[in-house]
């Protein structure tokens, strides 16, 4: 017979905390975040510095493989990453058995997953040539997949990735260009989806890039950690945010625009609705990237000559929480996803693509966290946990 006690004792001592509000899962030397100062640096540069003078790749590669890259480590960075981004055309076929109304998220998990049967060998990751390699594979085929999606559900043909172009440009062109109408660059589109894509790419242990190491450190292949990064991201209380903000301002838009009642709504605790875009795990007096952001969003509509009403109704609730009892001594600010939507919309983007978006941007961020993870041989991740369920009855 187990002895319950006997067991009692051998596991120790276990502390609790759930949501890891306190618990450090790993070191890491990838992003710095002091949540009290609102400081976000990447490899120990501002990123503020970041999303004025570097560029989406030039961040990736820092982020990934640790110092920023010359000139000529970017242009092979780049080349080799194109070399990956032809996706098996066998996979066109898991596609087509996605429902047209399936979200986009749902799909690019999936299909990310699948990209590990037909890249069986990128599971193998053991020497520095073969992790590159990886790295490349995953940077170049996650980007046509995530427009994949969206063309999925628009009828559109899927595109191939254009070798004379950029990485962002591609991405535009990869979503948007249709055979009767090539796509015209517009270059503060890819300017402002460059700095939203640096803004996203890394932000240390948050739940989708904890789900990546965990997922990683049972030894399962790039493909299938980011398949599950993706899965996590999606939810409403993290990368899904983004997409329901835009709902959110929509809905208080369409009934009149009173911010007020939205507000008193979510102070109210017998009410399930939150502010969304507002508060954050760790930024506890503001989110840098929100500031950064709100002067993309001003600037990109500014150029547009766009009026967007969306935009004044965020305007105003952002002021009235920020004069609210409730919301200040919570500490709740606008986060991230407050302003990116309002973006992502003037560029076309519709609203369930947002959360593919914020995921394009987070690759590199969960490349590197899975690449410092298994570098630093860390063991298997196990939690443990306080049984609280019934003692031993008989069945
Ligand atoms: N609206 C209203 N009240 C809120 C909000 C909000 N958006 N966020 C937190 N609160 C309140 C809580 O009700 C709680 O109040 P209480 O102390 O009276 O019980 C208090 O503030 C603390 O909230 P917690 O949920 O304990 O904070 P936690 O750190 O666990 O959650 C989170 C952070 C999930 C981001 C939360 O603020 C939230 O749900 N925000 C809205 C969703 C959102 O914008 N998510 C995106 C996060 S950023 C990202 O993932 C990129």
């Amino acid at each position: 017979a187990i002895d319950i006690k006997k067991l009692r004792d051998l596991t120790g001592l276990v502390t609790l905390d759930p949501g890891y509000k306190n618990s450090g899962s790993c070191t890491s030397e990838i992003t710095f975040l002091d949540g009290e100062l609102g400081i976000l640096r990447y490899r120990g540069y501002g990123i503020e510095d970041l999303a004025e003078n570097a560029n989406f790749l030039e961040v990736s590669y820092l982020l990934i493989f640790g110092e920023k890259p010359t000139a000529e480590v970017l242009e092979k960075f780049e080349n080799d990453i194109r070399k990956y981004t032809l996706v098996n055309e066998e996979m066109k076929s898991i596609l087509d058995g996605f429902p047209k109304t399936a979200h986009p998220m749902g799909i690019l998990a999936a299909m990310t997953s699948a990209l590990t049967s037909f890249n069986p060998k990128s599971v193998d990751v053991e020497n520095e040539k073969d992790m590159y390699c990886a790295v490349c594979k995953t940077m170049g085929k996650f980007l046509v997949i995530a427009t994949w999606t969206f063309r999925k559900n628009m009828g559109y043909p899927l595109n191939y990735y254009d070798n004379t172009k950029g990485y962002v440009e591609n991405f535009m062109r990869l979503m948007f260009e249709i055979p009767t109408e090539p796509y015209k660059v517009n270059k503060t589109f890819i300017e402002a989806l460059d700095k939203l894509f640096i803004l996203h790419a890394d932000h240390e242990q948050n739940c989708s890039t904890s789900t990546v190491r965990m997922v990683g450190s049972s030894h399962a292949g790039l493909f299938a950690s980011i398949s599950a990064g993706v899965s996590a991201l999606w939810g409403p209380l993290h990368g899904g945010a983004n997409q329901a903000v835009l709902e959110m301002l929509e809905e208080i838009h369409n009934n009149g625009g009173d911010t007020e009642k939205y507000l008193a709504k979510a102070k109210d605790k017998e009410d399930p609705f939150r502010l969304m875009g507002f508060g954050h795990r760790v930024y506890k007096n503001f989110d840098p990237r929100a500031k950064i952001i709100k002067k993309a969003a001003n600037e990109v509509l500014a150029t547009l000559g766009v009026e967007d009403p969306i935009l004044d109704i965020a305007r105003k609730l952002e002021a009235a929480a920020l004069e609210d009892e409730y919301f200040k001594s919570r500490n709740l600010y606008p986060n991230v996803d407050f302003y990116s939507g309002i973006i992502y919309r003037a560029l076309g983007i519709p609203t369930d693509m947002f959360t593919v978006m914020f995921a394009i941007g987070r690759l590199p961020g969960w490349i590197a966290q899975w690449k410092e993870m298994r570098e630093n041989k860390e063991p298997i991740g196990r939690p443990r946990q306080i049984y609280t369920g019934a003692t031993l009855r008989e069945f």
